[in-house]
């Protein structure tokens, strides 16, 4: 039996299965099976109330599992499926309220990796699975991610090396009205308007109005190192304030030239490339790295206010937001 026969038949029988994605790696189970799809929850240690998505060969499938797929829906699935866009839709009332959080829709999407969609195949049903990490900690892009976080509460790790995008699929609510965007993420909110028109979309206030306070965010997750977000000009400033307290301070930078912005101190330096698409792809695999560093603190320069940057900028607001939760830095402990 090769490896993808092996994790279909762990599927079938209730077990729990991490699997590669093009954005993250996903915890899988058999969405039909409600002890399964539990023991997900329990492994994540995730909210039972919290959703997850439903992972699906195609867009044949997505009738199993949506209530109703409108002319809307059906353009999205067309265009970007198999890709890293999910779509919120009225659930069949034989979806299971367990993947569901209790709600009356699903979240569907066809993640376009070949590891996932020969397993989906082989396995033929909807699988439930949320980004493969414990509740409120980085997502995994690598194997090794999972592995070193969940290690032996999972059946089976398959292994389809760094994930493309390196950043979580785009969510579209097809509930009511105007689709709406409630997660920014890898599709580029361009590629949405390109299908959907200019006014075709619509973007979530708080983000559509203030692209990075954190607060405004009601979730968020945190690095093992406390991470703080400043501009370039305001980071060495706070880099020497830390470093008075004798904290062991790293920074996190584009690679770009900072001729005419303030000298740093010295202190080590980890670089992302300066472009959106590979700075994301890059991200969650150096926050893991950087956890094993063990420093006290990071400072990650801001990325640029700018709608190429939307899904970076969520993400890193809402570290920052994990990292300080009473709105300022805290310790380690
Ligand atoms: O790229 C991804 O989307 C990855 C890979 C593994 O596919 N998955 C992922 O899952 O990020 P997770 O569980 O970490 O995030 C799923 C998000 C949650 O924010 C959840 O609230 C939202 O999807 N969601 C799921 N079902 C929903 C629903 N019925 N209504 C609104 N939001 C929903
Ligand atoms: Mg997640």
């Amino acid at each position: 039996m090769n490896e993808i026969e092996c994790a279909s038949e762990n599927l079938r029988a209730g077990g729990v299965v991490a699997f590669p994605t093009e954005t993250v790696y996903g915890l899988g189970a058999d969405a039909r099976n409600e002890d399964a799809v539990r023991r997900v929850f329990a492994i994540k240690g995730r909210p039972t109330n919290h959703p997850l998505i439903v992972h699906l060969a195609g867009i044949s499938q997505a009738g199993e599992w949506a209530a109703e797929i409108t002319e809307t829906a059906h353009l999205l699935m067309q265009r970007f499926w198999p890709g890293p866009l999910t779509l919120v839709l009225p659930a069949r009332i034989d979806v299971p309220r367990a993947v569901t959080g209790g709600q009356d829709s699903v979240a569907l999407r066809a993640p376009d990796h070949p590891v996932a969609l020969a397993l989906l195949r082989a396995f033929g049903g909807g699988l439930a699975a949320p980004s493969a990490n414990r509740f409120g900690a980085v997502s995994p892009t690598e194997a090794r991610h999972v592995r070193a976080a969940l290690g032996d509460s999972v059946d089976q790790v398959l292994d389809g090396g760094p994930c493309s995008y390196g950043l979580e699929s785009t969510i579209v609510s097809l509930l009511d009205g105007c689709p709406q965007i409630l997660r920014p993420g890898a599709l580029p909110l361009a590629a949405l308007r390109d299908a959907l028109g200019e006014d075709g979309i619509e973007l979530p206030d708080q983000i559509a109005r203030a692209p990075r306070v954190p607060g405004a965010l009601a979730a968020h997750y945190a690095p093992a190192t406390p991470l703080e977000v400043h501009s370039i000009e305001t980071l060495a400033t706070r880099a020497e304030v830390l470093l008075a307290q004798g904290l062991r301070v790293a920074v996190l930078r584009r690679n770009r030239d900072l001729r005419g912005t303030p000298t740093l101190p010295l202190l080590p330096q980890f670089l992302l490339p300066a472009e959106p698409e590979a700075y994301a792809r890059g991200l969650y695999a150096r926050l893991h790295e950087l956890d094993h560093l063990a420093f006290d603190r990071l400072l990650v320069e801001a990325t640029p206010i700018d709608e190429a940057w939307w899904a970076v900028n969520d993400r890193l607001a809402r570290a920052f937001r994990g990292s300080c939760p009473d709105g300022g830095p805290r310790g380690r402990n």
